[in-house]
């Protein structure tokens, strides 16, 4: 006790005791620190690589800045989820002016895809790429795969099909087929509504009937097909015209009968 109190007295005390609380909060903040800095710099280089990806590959059409050409849309703003999408099905880069653009193979990996997201997202904030619990189907129940089936057919079958194998649409465009679309495009298709399609918000449609859609259109593609007649699975126009043939020529054929049986009757 002695000794502290002569120390307070002392006059290098106070300079003493500032410079040690500075060296105690110098090393706290560099253990916590190195963590977050170092995300932060890998974020950083993220977006370096995606920038530079994108001014090669994509800016001929989209700009230097993503604001667009007469080329292509500006993407200020159409965020990552947009971007995984039109790149992880092999839409984009688009080779040249088409009137719809299909899925093709995909050039790029998951990580320079997602270093592009990220740029894109850096601009201006946009739908991100979803989380897997955000359209994983796992641990759904089987009434919510039927909802799912409901929810299709109310919202995406009038393009797509009843059982999503894809339909013609006016001006010689087609919805595709969804037989082979990963789980994660579904979702970012729903959320960002490539060309003709319609944008479905958070809003309209939750994540879980997203999900419910997901779980519907997997189980109806897992299933086999019963019976050799498939209608084609072309969409509403070939089944319209199934419906058209077996309806109509059945309701013919029982039309004559009643007829015949009616003459014969008489
Ligand atoms: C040859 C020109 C061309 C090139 C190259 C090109 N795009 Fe596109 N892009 C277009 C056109 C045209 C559209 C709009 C029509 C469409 O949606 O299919 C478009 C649409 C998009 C969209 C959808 C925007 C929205 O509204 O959601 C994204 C995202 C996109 N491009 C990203 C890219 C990326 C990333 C690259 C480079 C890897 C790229 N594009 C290269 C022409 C191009
Ligand atoms: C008005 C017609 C229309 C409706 C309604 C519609 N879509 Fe689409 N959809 C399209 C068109 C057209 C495309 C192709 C866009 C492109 O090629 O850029 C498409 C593309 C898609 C794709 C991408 C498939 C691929 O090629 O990998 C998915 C997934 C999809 N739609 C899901 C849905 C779901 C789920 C719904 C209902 C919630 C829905 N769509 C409602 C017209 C529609």
């Amino acid at each position: 006790m002695k000794f502290l109190t002569s120390f307070r007295r002392h006059s290098i005390a106070r300079p003493a005791l500032l410079i040690l609380a500075l060296v105690v909060i110098g090393l706290g903040y560099a253990g916590v620190n190195p963590q977050r800095s170092s995300a932060e710099t890998e974020m950083t280089q993220q977006i370096e690589e995606g920038k530079a990806l994108f001014d090669l590959t994509c800016s001929s059409c989209h700009g230097l800045g993503a604001e667009g050409t007469s080329q292509g849309p500006s993407l200020i703003g159409v965020g990552a989820a947009s971007v995984d999408f039109q790149m992880g099905t092999g839409r984009m880069p688009a080779a040249r002016q088409e009137a719809q653009l299909p899925a093709r193979k995909v050039n790029y990996t998951q990580e320079q895809i997602d270093s592009v997201g990220a740029y894109i997202a850096s601009l201006a904030p946009g739908p991100a790429v979803p989380k897997k619990e955000q359209y994983s189907p796992e641990g759904l129940t089987e009434e919510e795969i039927a909802r799912g089936g409901a929810l299709f057919r109310a919202n995406c079958s009038a393009c797509h099909g009843i059982v999503g194998g894809g339909g013609a649409m006016p001006n010689g465009e087609y919805a595709p087929s969804l037989v082979n679309t990963d789980e994660a495009h579904i979702w970012e298709a729903v959320r960002t509504g490539p060309q003709q399609m319609p944008t479905f918000s958070q809003k309209v449609m939750p994540d879980q009937s997203v999900r419910e859609i997901i779980g519907y259109l997997d189980e109806a593609h897992e299933q086999p097909n019963y019976g050799g007649l498939t209608m084609g699975e072309a969409g509403p126009v070939s089944e319209g015209f199934w419906i058209f043939i077996v309806g109509i020529g059945g309701l013919a054929i029982v039309a004559t009968w009643i007829a015949k049986k009616g003459a014969r009757a008489r």
